[in-house]
């Protein structure tokens, strides 16, 4: 109850903190935004072009939606007369629910892109009922985990390429919730995690374990980079959680409990602009972030349970069978971990 309670008290003192506008500039830099065609992805795609990245790639799982929020963001940054930065945005397709659109994806920003200096994370979904199976797993699963890490390893390489050649030190951010707090993880003692992650169970918690499952993969991830860079990651790599924010995220959830969160929103929701500015501030959150859980723009700790020890033999148990997952999807994608393949 007592824990509950602080949870609680931090989330409000959170929430309700004015998030500065980001001013760094991303000038010469690519970008790539997951999700980017509505939601926070939209909105931190359009902080990115104004700016200044030099490329910038909306990663969205509909061509059509993509384009239009490309042209939105021109629209708008033409009215606002800011559209002086010069940003080629570009439109890729990237489906997380088809682990061969991922790696489609990859193969693509391997080839073509010279140079990726911001990974953001962001695209995922929330649902409670009705949910459907995506190459062998539970849809959020697969979309907010295994797609999600997928994408990262296979772009490894491109990133400690573009730290390497520009002396730049690139990072991800995988967009997490503070609704990790809220999850019991009740899979987390079965032998075989992942399998257990099907239609059906605690689907209420589901989304937050998915989120959950995030921290403890990019925690993991930093100190395995750290490790095979003599301490010291070239990439930094964090989760970033935007706040509660008024997004199409909860479209698939049932008319009750819209309507149950429907004034919780109304009265504490952040604007999907404002949300953003979380986003973006993760990407410069730099090397103070990495491993990190980045909070509505400051570096925090994420639950108890993440920072406990059973927290990181979890943490471990996770991680391996994730990699097992991997392999089997793209043989040899964890060995980026450890190697780069210049
Ligand atoms: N809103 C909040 O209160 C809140 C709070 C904490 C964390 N977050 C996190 O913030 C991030 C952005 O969420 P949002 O609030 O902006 O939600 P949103 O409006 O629903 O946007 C989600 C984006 O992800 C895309 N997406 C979903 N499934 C995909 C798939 N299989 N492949 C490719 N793209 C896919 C969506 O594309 P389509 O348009 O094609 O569906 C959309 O562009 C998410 O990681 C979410 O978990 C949100």
């Amino acid at each position: 109850m007592f824990q509950l309670l602080n949870i609680a008290v931090h989330f409000l003192q959170r929430q309700f903190r004015s998030l500065p506008a980001p001013t760094a500039s991303y000038a010469g830099r690519t970008v790539i935004v997951t999700g980017a065609n509505g939601g926070l992805g939209l909105e931190a795609a359009r902080h990115f072009t104004r700016l200044g990245a030099a490329r910038l790639i909306l990663a969205c799982r509909s061509t059509e939606r993509g384009e239009a929020a490309k042209a939105d963001i021109e629209q708008s940054l033409l009215l606002t007369d800011s559209l002086h930065t010069g940003t080629v945005i570009e439109v890729w397709p990237l489906d997380l629910c088809s682990f061969d659109s991922v790696r489609a994806f990859c193969r693509r920003a391997d080839k073509e892109l010279e140079r990726l200096d911001v990974l953001l994370a962001n695209a995922a979904m929330l649902a409670i009922d009705g949910v459907q199976m995506a190459e062998g797993y539970e849809m959020q699963v697969t979309t907010n985990v295994i797609s999600n890490f997928l994408m990262v390893l296979m772009l490894l390489p491109l990133m400690r390429r573009t730290a390497g050649r520009w002396n730049v030190e690139p990072s991800v951010s995988v967009v997490s919730s503070e609704m990790h707090f809220f999850t019991r993880f009740v899979e987390k003692n079965q032998p075989r995690i992942f399998e257990c992650f099907r239609p059906g169970g605690a689907m209420f918690e589901r989304y937050g374990t998915t989120k959950l499952l995030d921290i403890l993969v990019v925690q993991e991830l930093a100190e395995r980079l750290d490790a095979s860079s003599a301490g010291s990651s070239p990439i930094v790599v964090n989760t970033a959680n935007p706040g509660l924010c008024k997004s199409s995220l909860f479209r698939h959830v049932n008319m009750v409990v819209r309507a149950a969160l429907g004034l919780v929103m109304f009265v504490m929701a952040r604007t999907m602009e404002h949300g953003s500015r979380a986003l973006l501030a993760a990407a410069a959150a730099g090397r103070e972030s990495h491993g990190r859980y980045v909070d509505s723009g400051t570096v925090d700790d994420p639950s108890s349970f993440v920072m406990s020890e059973e927290g990181k033999a979890v943490q471990k148990r996770v991680w391996a069978e994730l990699m097992e997952i991997l392999e089997g999807i793209e043989p040899g994608v964890t060995a980026n971990v450890t190697q780069s393949s210049s």
